[in-house]
């Protein structure tokens, strides 16, 4: 199956619009030279504007953190896809912290998953089980619940991408291991294979997330079942960033 690599950069709340000009104008040159690798940057979104007119004709790609499910209207401090489609190539969708600390739930999440695709964006849908979860021997179960219950009904299923963040891994600096993570995304493509066909769960592409950085991406990037990371403290730092994406087109996944 030809899923082309995606690494994936979250740089959360953080950068000013000319701090994240002056990053993107740093990794861009190193970035572009590494071929066979996609890779896409999630500033805040004030500065989408800036970056995108400094990644127009580079073979990066552009993402928002969240949107709103709606298109226009009285929702102070929101954004829609139609305000983002001119922008973005990608959306980050339910990440842990918008579940967390704003209350996303599954049904809000499938609300957007839709109206993302529908906008030609293509949504990065962020998965993942707590500690608590984890330690109690859930964390397969509660990946797949929540693959079920925010993936009814989703015409272009197949163009999304999914991420699977272990929360507990997130900035923590404890990454999953790797045999974990492949567990999880077999019951990832074999929950969407039940939900949407074998083609369907092929063709998606899935990603790890939780305390990625060069030293370890490897261990992730080798494996046939993930096809790249989604990266938050890291991709703020250049040469880290740039580590990962040359580890993803050495491995050659
Ligand atoms: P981290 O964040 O790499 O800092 O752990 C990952 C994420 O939240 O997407």
């Amino acid at each position: 199956m030809n899923r082309k690599p995606l690494i994936a950069g979250n740089w959360k709340m953080n950068t000013t619009t000319g701090e994240a000009v002056s990053l993107v104008t740093q990794m861009l040159p190193e970035l572009e030279r590494i071929k066979d690798v996609e890779v896409a940057i999630f500033p805040p979104f004030v500065s989408l504007a800036p970056v995108y007119d400094l990644l127009a004709y580079s073979s990066v790609s552009l993402g928002a953190q969240n949107m709103h499910y709606e298109e226009k209207g009285a929702y102070t401090g929101e954004i829609s896809a139609l305000m983002l489609k001119s922008l973005c190539k990608y959306v980050i969708i339910g990440h842990s912290e918008r579940r967390q600390l704003f209350g996303e739930n599954n049904e809000i999440i499938n609300k957007k998953l839709k109206k993302a695709l529908q906008a030609g964006i293509t949504p990065i849908l962020c998965l993942g089980e707590t500690l608590e979860h984890r330690q109690a021997g859930l964390a397969e179960e509660t990946i797949s619940y929540q693959l079920k219950s925010s993936l009814g009904d989703i015409p272009g299923i197949e163009y999304t991408v999914i991420a699977y963040e272990p929360i507990w891994a997130i900035g923590s600096g404890i990454n999953a291991g790797a045999d974990e993570v492949c567990q999880i995304m077999d019951v990832i493509r074999k929950t969407i294979a039940e939900l949407y066909g074998k083609a369907a769960a092929n063709s998606i592409r899935l990603l790890y997330g939780g305390s990625v950085n060069n030293i370890n991406a490897g261990e992730y990037l080798s494996r046939e079942s993930i096809d790249g990371a989604l990266v938050g403290g890291a991709s703020l730092k250049a040469d880290q960033f740039i580590g990962i994406v040359r580890q993803a087109c050495q491995t050659g996944i």
